[in-house]
């Protein structure tokens, strides 16, 4: 398919992240109203999970079925790559099949790798350096709360691991200042954050990186945070357990953000660790809310990337 789209990091979406809100807002009423909505209809998904998912497989599916379409959830164990098959023959022959492939990942390559030899749209579904889906969603989540982006500030706090690369890039997309608050050595990636200065420019917003999680919260509109030890680095277990723990958030580091902040996680928690019963739990956290967005705003991306809308 000539012109075919893919979505691989947050800056594929640079040119139109707004208007792809915007239909993820439409996309969410309709389905609220119970109104059907089929831009999809007879068109195929393959997932490809070579990491466990709870979020992004259910959201994926139940999304592509109520758009009309399908999904297929392949696992490497039973595809014939897990015995040595090519990812450049597995894109061709997919393409032959589907309408679309969604991926996760552990190493980016080889994203970029199914994404240069498929011919139809490939969806980055988390790997090691990005989680775009995740962020488009979580943006229509702060909007829909906030009612803005831009002007806001966002602070993450732990690890500067993909989910942060991606909100870095989002953010400064849509002129939202963001800190993030990571220790030495795990900082995010110095050529995404390189990027997302740039990309801030144009918007004027501020996008920093301190050591200080308490200064990184400090006045934020958001307070977000993620797992310390992402999959794939379980070797890393205990020395990164030791490391982030001044990196938690609980109600002190909390009470250094403004009293109306909303407490973000991408889900799933490590309850005690990055974010404690108390903070996850209370009147300011809306991790259930923001996990219901993945659907409506992976309908939004299904919608634009595999048909057009
Ligand atoms: N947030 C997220 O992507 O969750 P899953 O790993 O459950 O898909
Ligand atoms: N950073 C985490 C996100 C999980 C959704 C990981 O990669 O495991």
């Amino acid at each position: 398919m000539a012109g075919k789209r893919d979505l691989l990091s947050m800056r594929d979406v640079r040119e139109d992240l707004v208007g792809l809100l915007e239909l993820a807002g439409s996309i969410k009423n309709r389905t609220k109203a119970g109104e059907p909505y089929e831009p999809l209809r007879g068109r195929s998904l393959a997932m490809i999970f070579e990491k466990a998912s709870t979020r992004t497989r259910v959201s994926f599916e139940v999304g592509m079925t109520q758009l009309g379409g399908h999904a297929l959830f392949l696992s490497p164990n039973d595809l014939q790559i897990g015995r040595g098959e090519t990812i450049a023959d597995t894109a061709r022959v997919l393409s032959r099949y589907v309408d679309g492939i969604m991926y996760r990942a552990f190493k980016n390559e080889n994203v970029r790798e199914l994404a240069n030899h498929a011919t139809v749209p490939v969806i980055n579904g988390l790997d090691d350096r990005e989680h775009p889906c995740q962020i488009i969603s979580d943006l229509f989540t702060i909007q829909e709360r906030k009612g803005k982006l831009s002007g806001l500030k966002l602070a993450y706090v732990g690890d500067g691991n993909n989910v942060c690369n991606s909100l870095l890039l989002g953010c400064a997309i849509v002129g939202m200042d963001m800190t993030a608050g990571c220790p030495a050595g795990y900082e995010p990636d110095p050529d995404l954050l390189e990027e997302a200065r740039r990309l801030a420019k144009p918007s004027g917003s501020t996008i920093d990186v301190v050591s200080d999680p308490a200064s990184a919260a400090r006045e934020a509109d958001i307070v977000y945070t993620d797992v310390w030890v992402s999959m794939g680095q379980e070797r890393e277990k205990e020395e990164r357990e030791k490391l982030f723990r001044s990196y938690q958030v609980n109600a002190k580091l909390l009470d250094r953000a403004k009293s109306d902040a909303m407490v973000m996680h991408c889900l799933p928690a490590h309850r005690g660790l990055e974010i404690t019963d108390d903070v996850i739990d209370g009147p300011q956290s809306i991790v259930i809310d923001q996990a219901e967005n993945r659907l409506h705003a992976q309908k939004a991306i299904l919608a634009r990337f595999l048909a057009g809308v």
